[in-house]
């Protein structure tokens, strides 16, 4: 049949969250499927401070046009954060402002990724990962991610094979398991990586949302030449702005900014301007220390419920920080066949298998716990222990 669609597009999946998402219309519906951080801690009387500063300062230039690049002052700013926060000495001139991480995935992949070329991708994996790059038609390259990182073996076995042009990876906090790349496990992957035509994308958008354990080396650090690094303002300030950016060596970030040119010119310049005035006029330390306990809170509830209410072969990650932790049922019972279950016991959460690139009925799950508070945890975890129990029956 003929179709008026590219090829291009025809290939890349519907985002199933947002299908689920319909289901959480019902009020009566716990969810721990959304992904958003909790609205209650957006600093929104600060940017609004900002806001009325910004207008005084600047006036109607604000409004103007800008460069692709985006705000040198906020660039800077990021500069001297990674240096103060994890001693990664970034020249501001190699960070380009996107809309959003997001759009960082897309700039890459029209920047890096020909048709049928190789593309590392977690597994389980960012979904918006997989939606971002499959609109460049590639070639993924399905990776296992456990409690420590990447399956180190099956990543020799792809770099021997020269096949793979990206490595993307969310080393902390993975969206969607929760898990932590080790130190180790670091190491490991740079060693096989070093010096082979693979760029590895550390995309870190919770880096600084961290609740228990012991900061990691960042990619960044120990592999500055093949590493691009994603940051964003949506979990530590607001996602509605659509503020994030791109750290690249040289050569990249200057290709990067041609396909930004081309995209959309530049992000917003006023968004831009109010983060970095809120930044100037508030303590963001301060501010990421309410969302970490917060969500550290929130997270142990989970856990705590997981151990009381789920069947004892009910296995989760035990997250260090971050949005997300990650269950899987035992046997050979899927995770959709819980959803669908769970939906009659009034409680949702999103099933595995859109996390993985190749298809599968996968028996893992996973749970956000940002934006539920504790009691409801409870009460929503007791639901979905039922609901285990009558699909193992
Ligand atoms: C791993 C990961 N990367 C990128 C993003 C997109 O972030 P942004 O709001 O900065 O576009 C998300 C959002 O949930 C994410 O989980």
């Amino acid at each position: 049949m003929n179709t008026i669609f590219s090829d291009r597009i025809a290939d890349v999946p519907r985002s199933f969250i947002r299908e689920i998402l319909k289901v959480s219309l019902d009020r009566s519906v716990i969810s721990f499927a959304g992904g958003l951080p909790n609205r209650d801690l957006f600093p929104a009387e600060e940017i609004k401070r900002a806001t009325s500063r910004v207008f005084e300062l600047y006036g109607n230039d604000i409004f103007q046009y800008s460069n692709s690049e985006g705000d040198l002052k906020l660039r800077q700013y990021i500069a001297n954060r990674y240096k103060e926060k994890k001693g990664l000495e970034i020249n501001p001139e190699h960070i380009l402002i996107t809309n959003g991480a997001q759009q960082g995935l897309d700039l890459i992949g029209k920047t890096l990724v020909n048709e049928g070329e190789g593309v590392i991708i977690e597994e389980p994996g960012y979904l918006g990962a997989i939606q971002a790059f499959s609109i460049f038609r590639p070639r993924f390259l399905p990776l296992a991610v456990s409690e420590d990182g990447v399956d180190l073996a099956g990543l020799k076995a792809i770099a021997a094979s020269e096949k793979a042009k990206l490595m993307y990876t969310v080393p902390n906090f993975q969206n969607p398991s929760g898990i932590t790349y080790s130190e180790q496990n670091r190491r490991e992957i740079v060693d096989i990586l070093a010096g082979k035509n693979t760029f590895l994308i550390e995309d870190d958008p919770y880096g600084e949302l961290r609740f228990a354990g012991t900061p990691k080396t960042p990619f960044a650090a120990l592999m500055p030449a093949q590493t691009i690094l994603l940051g964003s303002f949506s979990k530590i300030v607001v996602p509605g702005f659509r503020v994030g950016w791109i750290v690249a060596p040289e050569h990249i970030f200057n290709k990067l900014l041609v396909a930004k040119q081309a995209s959309d010119l530049h992000t917003c310049h006023f968004t831009q301007y109010i983060i970095h005035q809120y930044l100037l006029d508030n303590d963001i330390d301060a501010h990421i220390a309410k969302i970490v306990a917060a969500y550290g809170g929130q997270c142990r509830r989970m856990l705590a419920c997981i151990d009381r209410y789920f069947p004892a072969d009910v296995s989760s990650t035990r997250p260090e920080g971050g949005m997300f932790l990650w269950g899987r049922l035992p046997g050979t019972m899927t995770s959709l066949d819980l959803f669908n279950l769970a939906v009659k016991e009034k409680v949702i959460f999103v099933p595995g298998d859109p996390f993985y690139t190749t298809g599968i009925k996968s028996p893992a799950f996973r749970l956000n716990f940002s934006c539920v508070d504790e009691t409801t945890i409870e009460t929503g975890i007791e639901r979905l222990g039922k609901a285990i129990r009558l699909l193992a029956k």
